[in-house]
């Protein structure tokens, strides 16, 4: 694509999270212009770029409609989960380059349908994890990838809050989300986690979930009849590397904390501090355990503050994929693989027992 060319965006769901995608493109005009936006529910979309002093975007009710009546080079999805997959793929079958909220959809099968139409399209499709922007991330995967903790064995990862199930809207209804803590935050967990081992495929998943806290009336008194995912699931995971993953995540819990993250390797050891409200940061400076000879030795990995926001990194990498043909930031090679754990779990749970994980070549 001619390098000094104006991208054409649309945004596709104007609700919460399609604000910080506005305001982040608006970062960059000399790269891209929001042109058009989409909302199924009537006037929303409207209402959203009135308020953010942008009238002159063209206003659409259908997706669908949007991208057959634009000339528009690349989208936003930010609706519900469960409308990932399927505006991600009427995009790509129409030449759109596609930055896909996370989790990059619900089921895998899904997840294989997007992979498929992206590589048939030659489109650029990455999925929103803007953690992956953060500096203490891309340190975990380099202090990994040095080789100072050895070869990785095992992994314990995920994160909670006491009491954080996020309100009464699309996230907590099976219809919109399709899954809850699981799509909300495991996700950025198993990606931390994975990006840093490289992304081995998962080979089994022995999981549980379950859903006391939302399903609860004395903890939502008015919304409790209208909570349809999971509040809390626990996972297994064995990858085919050998690595195994112990994973938790949570909106809600009787605890403070489910734990740290740590990687184990045969040389040292690292432990990533948890946060409050895990979501997909670093909780303060991590420890590197290491014995040299026969002391025990510690040492901390000081915090990095990003010096952009995240978001706009996201967003630029975008762009600028897009523009100087660079591959996807976060590609779907990769989060096809983050689907496959998420959708291993909630099979798993739901069976009760382990399942084998089989993600097909594409
Ligand atoms: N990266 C992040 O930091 C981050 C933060 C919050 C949410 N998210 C993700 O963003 C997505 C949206 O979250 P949200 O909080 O904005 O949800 P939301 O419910 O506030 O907004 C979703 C919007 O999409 C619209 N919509 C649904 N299907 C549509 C379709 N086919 N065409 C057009 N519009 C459609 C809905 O009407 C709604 O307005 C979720 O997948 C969530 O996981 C990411």
């Amino acid at each position: 694509m001619a390098e000094n060319k104006k991208l054409k965006i649309g945004i596709i769901g104007t609700g919460g999270i399609a604000g910080a995608h506005l305001a982040n493109y608006k970062k960059f005009p000399e790269l891209a212009e929001i042109v058009a936006g989409a909302d199924i529910v009537p006037g929303k979309a409207k209402k959203f770029f009135d308020k953010n002093g942008m009238s002159n975007v063209r206003c659409y009710e259908n997706h669908v409609e949007m991208l057959e009546n634009e000339e528009l080079d690349a989208v936003s999805i930010c609706t519900y989960n469960t409308q990932h997959a399927v505006c991600a793929i009427d995009a790509l079958n129409r030449g759109v380059h596609v930055l896909l909220e996370k989790p990059m959809s619900v089921t895998l099968e899904e997840a294989i349908a997007i992979r498929e139409v992206e590589l048939k399209s030659g489109k650029i499709l990455s999925i929103g994890f803007q953690p992956r922007f953060d500096p203490n991330m891309k340190m975990i995967k380099h202090i990994v990838e040095s080789g100072e903790l050895g070869d990785v064995y095992y992994i314990q990862t995920g994160g909670g809050r006491r009491r954080g199930i996020p309100g009464t809207g699309s996230f907590v209804k099976k219809e919109t989300a399709g899954i809850g803590a699981l799509g909300d935050i495991g996700c950025y967990s198993l990606d931390m986690v994975l990006n840093a081992i490289g992304y081995p495929k998962p080979v089994t998943v022995s999981a549980y979930k379950s859903d006391f806290f939302g399903k609860n009336p004395l903890e939502r008194p008015t919304s409790y009849e209208k909570f349809s995912v999971d509040d809390f699931a626990a996972a297994f995971i064995r990858l085919e590397n050998g690595t195994v993953i112990d994973f938790r995540i949570a909106w809600a819990m009787n605890i403070d904390s489910p734990g740290d993250t740590i990687i184990l390797g045969t040389k040292a050891g690292l432990r990533i501090p948890s946060t409050d409200c895990w979501n997909g940061t670093v909780g303060g400076p991590m420890t590197i355990y290491k014995t040299i000879g026969k002391t025990n030795m510690e040492y901390q990995v000081p915090l990095l503050e990003s010096k952009t926001d995240l978001f706009e990194l996201k967003i630029k990498s975008f762009l600028l994929a897009v523009l100087k043909d660079r591959p996807a930031p976060v590609p779907t090679s990769e989060i096809i693989i983050n689907q496959a754990i998420l959708d291993g779990i909630v099979q798993s749970a739901e069976r009760g027992r382990e399942v084998e994980i089989s993600i097909p070549e594409i």
